[in-house]
């Protein structure tokens, strides 16, 4: 079995993982919301596993500004080839550790609300679903949050 060993996020990953995205999303057009800057800026609450001409899982997170008990994790996307193996349980726990010793008492996630499998994993990882302006299909869903008809779930977990 292949260790896996959890590094820092850095410059050189952005051209593999920007141009492996959407494939990874399932023909999402997602690359534009993994822009350059996190790779470059975000590197001490960002993380990757693998080398950066074949990621196999990354995470881009940070610790809010404006509120330094809360951190956020933007993106985590995994190689469908490497799902199922507890990759992203992982990132996010490494996230967890690393951000509770910074201070933060609570972590944030977005998602869509067609991504039923990133809400599945949030729920597994132990994330509430925050109430929103309606729900979906029993999902309850902030309507408009990233701009009109892009509706999204809130996620929790108290750190
Ligand atoms: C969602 C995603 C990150 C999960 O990655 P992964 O490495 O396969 O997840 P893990 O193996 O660490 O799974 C952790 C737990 O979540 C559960 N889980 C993961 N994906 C799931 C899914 N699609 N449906 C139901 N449960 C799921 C696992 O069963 C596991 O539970 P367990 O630890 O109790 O056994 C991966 O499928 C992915 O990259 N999807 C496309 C990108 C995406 O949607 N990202 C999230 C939104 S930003």
């Amino acid at each position: 079995m292949t260790a896996h060993i959890i590094r820092p996020l850095e410059s050189l990953d952005y051209e593999f993982v920007s141009s492996a995205v959407d494939d990874w999303w399932g023909g999402r057009p997602v690359r534009a919301l993994v822009h350059r800057i996190f790779f470059e800026h975000l590197n001490a609450t960002s993380f990757a596993i693998g080398p950066s001409d074949d990621v196999q899982a990354f995470l881009i997170g940070f610790v809010s500004q404006s509120d330094p008990k809360v951190a956020y994790i933007h993106f985590v996307g995994v190689s469908p080839a490497a799902r199922a193996s507890g990759l992203a349980r992982m990132l996010y726990e490494h996230f967890f550790k690393l951000v509770g010793a910074r201070g933060c008492t609570e972590v944030r996630s977005i998602t869509s609300v067609a991504n039923t499998g990133s809400i599945a994993f949030h729920r597994k990882l132990g994330f509430t679903l925050l109430p929103g302006s309606a729900e979906i299909d029993g999902v309850p869903v902030t309507l408009n949050y990233a701009g009109e008809g892009q509706h999204r779930v809130l996620f929790h977990k108290a750190l």
